[in-house]
C-alpha cells in the first residue's frame, strides 16, 4: 500500500472515532445545551494545542453482548494541550459512548493521563459526564475507580486537579470530583448524585428531581461540593482558564508573575467602613481596593458567603484571600465557613501562594444547632490549617477580632508573619455587651438604675478593650494602620517575604481534624 493511502486510512480510521456515539446520540446531547466531548476540549485548550492519546483505544468486555459492542475511544478522550501556553492534561468523558460509563478500558485512559499529569508535574483538568461503573464491566469498573481514586489522593498537593462537571455524574463518578482541588458546575447541566432518583424511589419511597437532588445549584448554595458555578459551558470554559492563570502548574514553582495594575479609584479603601461599627460593609469592595485592577476572583461565591475566598493579585503576585464577610451573619464563623476557608488555606499553602486574611468578625455563632453539627471539630479545621501553613501570612485587623474568632482569623499567635490593624479594630475576649453583662452583673443587678449602669460598664469596657492598641502595645499587632496604607504595606511586606524559609518538625503527617 503506498504511503498515501494508509495516511488515507489513518484519516478515515480517526474520523470514525471522531463521531463518538453516532449522530443520534450526539443530537440527544445537543438537545440537552450540552456540547460533544471533543467540542469540549477544543473549547478548553488553546488553538490546536491538543494531542490525543488512545484514540483507538478498545474495551475486552464479553459479557452481556458486549463483544459485539464497539465503544469509540471507550467512552472517553484522553491527551495534553495547553491553556494560555500553561501545559494541562485532560480527560473528557463522551456521554455519546455508552452514557459515559466507565469500564475498565476507559479507566485505563483515566489512570494514563492521571499518571503522565504527575509525573510531568502539570495541572489536570477531568470533564465529567458519565452514568457511573459500567453496569456490564462488574467489578473491573469498581477496580478502575478504585485506581482513580488513589491517583487523586496521590497527586493532591502535587499537581492541582480541576473536575469539571458537564452532565449526569452518578455513583463512582462523583467522587474523583470530590477528591480534587475545583469542582465546576453549569446550572441545569451537571447533576452529582451517590444514589439516583430511582434508587432512592425504590428503597425510601420518595421522588425527587435530578436537579433538586444534586444540580448545580444545590452543590454550589448547599453541600458545598462545588466551586465555581456557571449558566452556560462557555462561561464555565472562561472561569477555568482564569484559574490556571492564577495558579502554579505544581508545588515546586509559584504562579506565573502577571502585569501589575493599581486598584481601581472607585473602590475607595477610606469610605468602605462605615463609621457606625453596627452597621455592614462588603469587604469585597475593600479586597477590591487593595489587589491590581480591583481584579478578584471569588470560589464558591454562593456558599457560606460569612466567608470569602479567593485569588486576587498584589504586585503581579497571586495571593489568596480569606475574609469575613459583615454582609452576611455579621461575619460569623461557623461550621460551613469554617471548612471552606480551612480548605483554601490549605490549598494556597500546598501551591505557594501567599495568604492575606482580613478580619471582622463577632466570633464563632452560639446554638444548639451549631454546637450539635460539630462546629468545635469544624472550627478546629481553621485553626489547624493557619498553623500549619508556612506561606506567608499576612493579616488585617478591620473592625472586629472577638474571642476565637481573633485567635482563628490568621492571629500572631498561629504564626502570622505580619499584623496589621486598622484604627477602627475591636479585639477583646467578647462583645462589649456580653462582657460587661458577665463581669459587671453584680453591680449592674444591686444599681438602682440597672439599665444606667450597664450601659455604663459597657462603655468602660469599649474604652478600655475595643480598640487595636491594648494588642499593639503587647506586640500582637505589628503597626496600627490607616485603611490608606494598607496596600503599601501588604505589597512591602509580601516582598519581604519572597524567601520565608521555616522548618516544622519531622513528621508522617498530622491529623487535621476531619
Ligand atoms: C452502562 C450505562 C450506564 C452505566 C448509562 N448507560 N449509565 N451503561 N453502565 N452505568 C447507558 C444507557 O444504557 C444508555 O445506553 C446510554 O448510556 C444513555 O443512558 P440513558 O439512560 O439513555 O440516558 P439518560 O436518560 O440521560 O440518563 C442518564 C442517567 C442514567 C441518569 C445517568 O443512564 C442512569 O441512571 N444510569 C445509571 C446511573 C447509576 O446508577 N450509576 C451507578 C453505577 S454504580 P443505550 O445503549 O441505550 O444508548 C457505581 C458504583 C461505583 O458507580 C462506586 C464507587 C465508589
Amino acid at each position: 500500500m503506498a504511503i498515501n493511502k494508509k495516511i488515507k486510512e489513518l484519516q478515515e480510521k480517526r474520523e470514525q472515532m471522531f463521531r463518538g456515539g453516532g449522530e443520534k446520540a450526539i443530537e440527544k446531547q445537543k438537545a440537552l445545551g450540552k456540547r460533544t466531548a471533543r467540542e469540549r476540549i477544543m473549547a478548553l485548550l488553546d488553538e490546536n494545542s491538543f494531542n490525543e492519546y488512545d484514540l483507538f483505544a478498545e474495551h475486552e468486555a464479553r459479557d452481556f453482548d458486549m463483544d459485539k459492542k464497539s465503544l469509540p475511544t471507550d467512552g472517553v478522550i484522553i491527551g495534553s494541550g495547553t491553556i494560555y501556553g500553561a501545559p494541562v492534561a485532560v480527560f473528557a468523558q463522551d456521554f455519546t459512548v455508552a452514557g459515559g460509563s466507565l469500564g475498565l478500558m476507559h479507566s485505563r485512559k483515566i489512570t494514563k493521563i492521571m499518571d503522565h499529569a504527575l509525573k510531568m508535574r502539570m495541572p489536570l483538568i477531568g470533564i465529567n459526564d458519565s452514568g457511573g461503573a459500567r453496569i456490564q464491566e462488574g467489578v473491573n469498573s469498581l477496580a478502575g475507580y478504585g485506581e482513580i481514586f488513589f491517583r487523586n489522593t496521590i497527586s493532591s498537593g502535587v499537581i492541582p486537579q480541576i473536575s469539571v462537571i458537564l452532565g449526569p455524574c452518578a455513583g463512582g463518578a462523583v467522587y474523583s470530583p470530590a477528591l480534587t482541588d475545583f469542582v465546576f458546575v453549569v446550572d441545569n447541566i451537571s447533576k452529582m448524585f451517590i444514589t439516583g432518583p430511582e434508587v432512592i424511589k425504590t428503597v425510601l419511597g420518595e421522588e425527587i428531581s435530578m436537579e433538586d437532588l444534586g444540580g448545580a445549584q444545590v452543590h454550589s448554595e448547599i453541600t458545598g461540593n462545588a466551586h465555581f458555578f456557571a449558566t452556560s459551558e462557555e462561561e464555565c470554559f472562561d472561569q477555568i482558564k482564569k484559574l490556571i492563570t492564577f495558579i502554579p502548574w505544581n508545588n515546586s514553582l509559584k504562579a506565573k508573575p502577571f502585569e501589575q495594575g493599581e486598584p481601581n479609584p472607585e473602590f475607595n479603601i477610606n469610605k468602605i467602613v462605615p463609621e457606625d461599627p453596627t452597621l455592614p460593609y462588603d469587604v469585597k469592595d475593600v479586597i477590591r481596593a487593595i489587589v491590581d485592577f480591583s481584579d478578584f476572583f471569588e470560589i464558591m461565591e454562593l456558599y457560606a458567603k460569612n466567608i470569602v475566598i479567593g485569588f486576587g493579585r498584589m504586585g503581579g503576585r497571586t495571593i489568596g484571600f480569606v475574609a469575613n464577610q459583615p454582609l452576611e451573619m455579621a461575619g460569623v464563623l461557623d461550621v460551613d465557613s469554617s471548612d471552606k476557608a480551612a480548605r483554601f488555606i490549605r490549598y494556597c499553602d500546598a501551591f505557594n501562594i501567599p495568604i492575606i486574611t482580613l478580619v471582622d468578625l463577632p466570633g464563632y455563632l452560639p446554638g444548639v444547632d451549631q454546637e450539635h453539627a460539630g462546629v468545635i471539630r469544624h472550627g478546629a479545621k481553621v485553626l489547624y490549617a493557619y498553623s500549619e501553613a508556612t506561606v506567608p501570612k499576612l493579616t488585617v485587623i478591620i473592625r472586629k477580632a472577638y474571642g476565637g474568632g481573633y485567635i482563628a482569623m490568621g492571629s500572631r499567635h498561629l504564626r502570622a508573619d505580619f499584623v496589621f490593624a486598622w484604627p477602627s479594630a475591636e479585639i477583646a475576649v467578647m462583645g462589649p455587651e456580653g462582657a460587661a453583662n458577665i463581669i459587671f452583673r453584680k453591680e449592674i443587678m444591686s444599681s438602682d438604675d440597672p439599665d444606667g449602669m450597664r450601659k455604663q460598664k459597657i462603655d468602660e469596657y469599649k474604652a478600655k478593650f475595643a480598640n487595636p492598641y491594648v494588642a499593639a502595645s503587647r506586640g500582637y499587632v505589628d503597626a496600627v494602620i490607616e485603611p490608606s496604607e494598607t496596600r503599601r504595606l501588604l505589597l512591602h511586606s509580601l516582598a519581604v517575604s519572597e524567601n520565608k524559609s521555616i522548618q516544622m518538625p519531622d513528621k508522617k503527617h498530622g491529623l487535621p481534624p476531619f
